[in-house]
């Protein structure tokens, strides 16, 4: 099995994240490293442990990383993110108080100790700001090259931002982090609006959810509900509610889900285009390490998310 870390704001897809997570037979979720963005950062940790807590999991820790950006301490959760995930980030939906508690270690010393521990056999997955990723690799450069595999959901390469014109949300938080992390030595791979706008779930696959007659499959179906109501308000063309976050896993996972481009990846931190991810024109002739997915196979994807999930929510 492999070792996983999830690195979340727990929002609603980062929930379905660690739903993926769970449901794949082959991983071990070692533990999740609370940040934030959709909520203030110590109710996404909270939010990360009613999820696990949900899905029969309390054997799995969160720690909380950096409660906001690098650079400033303007962003501690996006204003917009109410609108989307919900006041509580979990779309209004009431779950019981966590009986497990948050671990005390920081998240950035759990994550630098997990890599020097499991090295190429650790999966990190960041699918909020970078932050806590960027922090590590100040502090313990060395896990550049020892890490295994990173994949995070974050930018927009062949479309506009989706927070403005320039900058997805993930990098927006951060965009001094992301930079940090894309023109380090650590090898990743991209999973942005490119693709994940492309990869939609209606309620025909949430009332599945809810035929299931189990809480999790109901909590589920309400929470994604919500989720898609709120890109019907805002983003009704697109038909659906973008599977960001667990797309992101799935990649990590089979990376064949897409076909990727090969890039060294800047982010620009400049005023105008603050948040922009983009091939760095300086480092045409290196060798490069970003895989950046541009094309999603989003039927064979839905599929195995669909029999992740369903299978999970039906204890
Ligand atoms: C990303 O922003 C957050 O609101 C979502 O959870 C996702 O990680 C999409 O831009
Ligand atoms: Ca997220």
């Amino acid at each position: 099995k492999r070792k996983m870390i999830l690195d979340l704001d727990t929002g609603i897809d980062d929930s379905l994240a660690i739903a993926y997570a769970l449901g794949a037979s082959d991983v071990d979720l070692i533990g999740i490293i609370g940040s934030y963005g959709n909520v203030v950062i110590e109710e996404g940790g909270k939010n990360a442990l009613k999820i696990l807590e949900l899905l029969g999991h309390t054997d799995i820790p969160v720690y909380l990383g950096e409660s906001h950006s690098s650079t400033s301490d303007h962003f501690d959760r996006m204003e917009v993110s109410a609108n989307i995930h919900g006041q509580n980030g979990i779309g209004e939906v009431d779950l019981p108080e966590p009986t497990r508690a948050i671990e005390s270690e920081s998240g950035v010393d759990f994550l630098i100790d997990a890599v020097h521990q499991y090295g190429k056999d650790l999966t990190l997955v960041p699918t909020g700001p970078m932050t806590n990723l960027a922090a590590a690799l100040k502090k313990a450069p060395e896990i550049a090259t020892e890490m295994g595999n990173m994949t995070f959901m974050g930018g927009a390469l062949t479309m506009p931002g989706n927070v403005t014109r320039f900058a997805e949300a993930n990098i927006n938080q951060d965009a001094e982090a992301a930079n940090a992390v894309l023109t380090s030595p650590l090898h990743s791979t991209m999973v942005g609006l490119d693709v994940t706008l492309r990869t939609l779930l209606t309620k025909k696959e949430t009332q599945q959810w809810r035929d299931l007659g189990t809480t999790s499959g109901e909590k589920f179906a309400d929470i994604v509900d919500y989720y898609i109501e709120a890109y019907k308000q805002f983003n009704d063309n697109l038909g659906g509610c973008a599977l960001h976050d667990p797309l992101a896993v799935g990649v990590a996972l089979d990376p064949s889900f897409v076909t990727t481009i090969d890039l060294n990846m800047v982010v620009n931190t400049n005023k105008e285009t603050y948040g922009r991810t983009i091939g760095d024109d300086n480092r045409l002739n290196e060798p490069t390490n970003v895989k950046v997915a541009v094309m999603v196979d989003k039927d064979r994807y839905l599929k195995v998310f669909m029999d992740y999930l369903t299978n999970l929510f039906k204890e």
